[in-house]
């Protein structure tokens, strides 16, 4: 990391991941979920937090709509701005993974250099990747949000999918994991992620 001119971290001085992580008795983990927007991101965040909150689990959502009303309520859609969009996110989350929270992103996130700067900023060890797949064609006629038929009418510019582009990751196998929404539903796609993730949280007694 390279630290600008004046500034003197002191990183050394804080108090340890262990010791934050035996107090809540899991592991810190990003769960970083990205697709097109209504492809299922969030609601599979919200489900996914909900189960890991009844088996007393600390978590916190970090999610594209919220955290644009706040910390980067600044930033649009252009290729500069989601890339900021989500070096910042990933320091957020971050700090929270350093204090032993599981901590469940979900952006459209559409590019795989994107997806490589959250890994590399958040750190291998600790961000699993889940691509949440779902055709556009899918997305465009669940239409959740509207944005669909604006993005068509030229009511919203640089709409992912549309006049943005959205890659799937490459190689495939880059994502620790997919979920297909198109074929399967809520409940599977959410019992398929609740499975993988319930053992890397879990602390050893
Ligand atoms: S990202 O590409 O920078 O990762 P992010 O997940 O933060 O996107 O925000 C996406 C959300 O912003 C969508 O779910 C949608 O509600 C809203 N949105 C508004 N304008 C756009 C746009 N042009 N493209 C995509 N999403 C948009």
């Amino acid at each position: 990391m390279s630290i600008p001119e004046n500034i003197h971290p002191t990183f050394q001085n804080l108090l340890g991941r262990k010791g934050k992580e035996s107090l809540l008795r899991q592991h810190g983990l990003v769960v970083w979920l990205y697709g097109l927007s209504g492809s299922g991101k969030s609601t599979l965040a919200i489900a996914l937090e909900q189960r890991l909150h009844e088996d007393r689990i600390l978590t916190q959502v970090l999610d594209g709509d919220n955290v644009r009303v706040g910390l980067n309520k600044n930033l649009g859609f252009s290729d500069d701005d989601r890339l900021e969009n989500i070096r910042r996110i990933s320091e957020v989350a971050k700090l929270f993974v350093q204090a032993g929270v599981v901590t469940i992103a979900s952006f459209i996130c559409p590019r795989n250099e994107l997806r490589a700067i959250a890994r590399k900023i958040i750190g291998q060890e600790d961000f699993f990747e889940v691509y949440v797949e779902c055709s556009f064609e899918t997305c465009k006629q669940r239409d959740v949000k509207g944005l669909y038929a604006k993005a068509n009418t030229g009511q919203v510019k640089q709409f992912t999918g549309m006049d943005s582009s959205f890659e799937p990751p490459e190689p495939r196998d880059l994502a620790d994991l997919i979920l297909n929404t198109n074929i399967q539903t809520e409940s599977e796609s959410l019992q398929q992620l609740y499975q993988s993730i319930r053992p890397r949280v879990l602390l050893e007694k």
